[in-house]
């Protein structure tokens, strides 16, 4: 068997066993296959990582960068403690209005406002208008553009938010550093400034399963 198939094999286990079987999820990914999506969501156990993250951070305000059909939206949104607010960022109006409708479906319109355009104007937005700090952060939209959404995103923390970014690794292209690939280095910049933040505190953790060979960066925001 390939490896591919094997870390697919096992993320249906590790799904069987232990992310119950949900079917508003499950129909919040068939109306994204149906609109043409690309299925570049989260896998179903990564997206109960998010979630468990929340709790673990007894996170009210929730930022997510990146919403495409709301699929890791509604994970991190069912991990908000009560009373809580999640804003997630979408350049893409016909994504911003699927994932509107899946909201509606996972009964989470009152609590999750979807901001439609360039994540990088509404974060300057968000900070003009001196919104309360997040206490989490989902970095997970255009590559490239990282670095940005990491200092705008830090701008909005307080000590102790915590900061994850999918999609790290991208079959190990992070370490070609001879790669035309603009995302890679929108990853690596990032990492530069993380190393150079001494307010942030950061790890990566590579990936295997369903969605290939990736990973995510944890970034917490300390003091000073
Ligand atoms: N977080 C989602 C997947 C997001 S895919 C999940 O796991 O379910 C990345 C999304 O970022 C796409 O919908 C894309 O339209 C959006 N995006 C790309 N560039 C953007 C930008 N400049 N500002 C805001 N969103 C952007
Ligand atoms: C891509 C984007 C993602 O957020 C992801 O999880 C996987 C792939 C992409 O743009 O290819
Ligand atoms: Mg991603």
């Amino acid at each position: 068997m390939s490896n591919e198939r094997m870390w697919q094999r096992v993320d249906e286990y590790l799904c069987d066993e232990l992310v119950e079987h949900d079917p508003i999820l499950e129909a919040v990914l068939t109306r994204c296959e149906r609109a043409g999506m690309p299925a570049i969501n989260v896998a179903p156990n990564q997206g109960k990582l998010l979630m468990l993250l929340a709790r673990i951070q007894g996170a009210a305000r929730i930022l997510e960068v990146g919403t495409l059909g709301g699929y890791s939206t509604i994970w991190l949104a069912r991990g908000l403690a009560e009373a809580g607010h999640l804003d997630t960022l979408e350049v893409d109006s016909r994504h911003a209005a699927i994932a509107e409708e899946n909201l509606d479906q996972a009964g989470l319109r009152s609590r999750v406002q979807v901001h439609v355009g360039p994540a990088i104007d509404t974060l300057a937005r968000l900070r003009d208008e001196h919104v309360p700090p997040y206490d989490y952060v989902f970095i997970d939209a255009d590559k490239p553009s990282n670095p940005e959404y990491l200092r705008a995103t830090v701008a909005l923390s307080r000590p102790g938010t915590l900061i994850i970014v999918d999609n790290v690794i991208r079959g190990g292209g992070v370490i070609d550093t001879e790669s035309d690939d603009p995302r890679v280095h929108g990853v690596r910049r990032m990492n530069e400034m993380i190393r150079q933040d001494t307010r942030l505190s950061a790890t990566a953790v590579q990936t295997v399963g369903s969605k290939g060979w990736d990973g995510f960066a944890l970034v917490r925001v300390s003091g000073d």
